[in-house]
């Protein structure tokens, strides 16, 4: 198994940008250059002994950019840490999204699973970026993606904030414009995108399980997987994931 250290990173911003949602950015001088989109980083949280795991949203030589959601006791003890603390973060880890030069990708995010696509948008071509959010007080990022130079969608489940609907609204009227689809959120998104795809392009989905170690050692993080023309497995979504073939898996909800 691949040898993980645990790195210290100081937090050295930790801004509440939306209801519930903290921005953090963490640097260390030499793990943030080895991210690729799509992959992950399991946080220790003070007095806590499994670790949180945070999508990459995006990062440079030296930082790292976190964006999370409150849901419980850990990312709510993060989100009350200081700048200028020290945090111990394993990173990056995971498998993550895979990009080809020459193709347009559709990248979608749901919810808590748009901070996923902005580090991803960075690596693609004019890719064309759906975001879809319940409501207008959830919605981040938006001047991101566009610095980014992504065509950008806002979609929001009840009409607040840019087109009333659904991320697999706008995903059916351009599907003949895109190569392939890259997408995280909510299981019922996916599952729902994964249909759109089915059979016209390739759908590549970020997947969130349960986790306790993040490296491969617990098995906490089981999904099954049934890659083509092998048997089905059980794979772990921490080193075989979190990122997989949308026809490759089986959504749990
Ligand atoms: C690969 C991956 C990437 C993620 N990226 C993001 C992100 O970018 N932003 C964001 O807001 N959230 C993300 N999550 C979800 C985030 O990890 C959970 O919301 C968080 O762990 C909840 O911890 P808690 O202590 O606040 O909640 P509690 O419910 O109190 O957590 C209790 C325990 O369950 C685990 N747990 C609870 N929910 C999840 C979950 N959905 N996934 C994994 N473990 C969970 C916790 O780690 C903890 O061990 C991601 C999850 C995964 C697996
Ligand atoms: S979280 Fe331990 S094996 Fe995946």
């Amino acid at each position: 198994m691949k040898k993980y250290d645990t790195q210290l990173f100081t937090l050295v911003k930790n801004e509440r940008i939306a209801d519930g949602i903290y921005d953090w950015t963490v640097t260390n001088d030499e793990l943030p250059k080895l991210a690729s989109c799509g992959q992950f980083a399991n946080i220790k949280v003070p007095g806590r002994t499994l670790r949180r795991p945070i999508s990459i949203c995006d990062a440079d030589e030296n930082s790292l950019r976190l964006v999370f959601q409150v849901k419980g006791e850990g990312t709510r003890l993060m989100s009350e840490m200081k700048e200028g603390e020290q945090v111990e973060i394993l990173a990056p880890l995971g498998h993550g999204f895979e990009i080809e030069k020459g193709k347009r990708y559709c990248l979608i995010g749901g919810g808590i699973g748009v901070p996923h696509m902005l580090f991803t948008a960075k690596q693609c071509e004019n890719p064309l970026v759906i975001t879809g959010f319940r409501n207008k007080e959830l919605v981040i990022l938006q001047d991101d993606f566009k610095n980014a130079g992504a065509e950008l969608v806002l979609t929001t489940d009840d009409g607040s904030a840019g087109r009333h609907g659904f991320v697999t609204d706008v995903l059916s009227e351009r599907l003949g414009e895109i190569d392939e689809v890259l997408a995280c959120g909510p299981i019922p998104m996916l599952k729902a995108v994964a249909a759109v795809c089915k059979g016209k392009v390739r759908c590549q989905v970020s997947l969130e399980e349960r986790m306790g170690c993040g490296i491969g050692a617990c098995l906490v993080c089981a999904c099954k997987q049934k890659p083509k023309g092998s048997e089905a497995f059980m794979s772990q979504v921490c080193r075989h994931g979190p990122v997989y073939d949308a026809e490759e898996v089986f959504f749990d909800e």
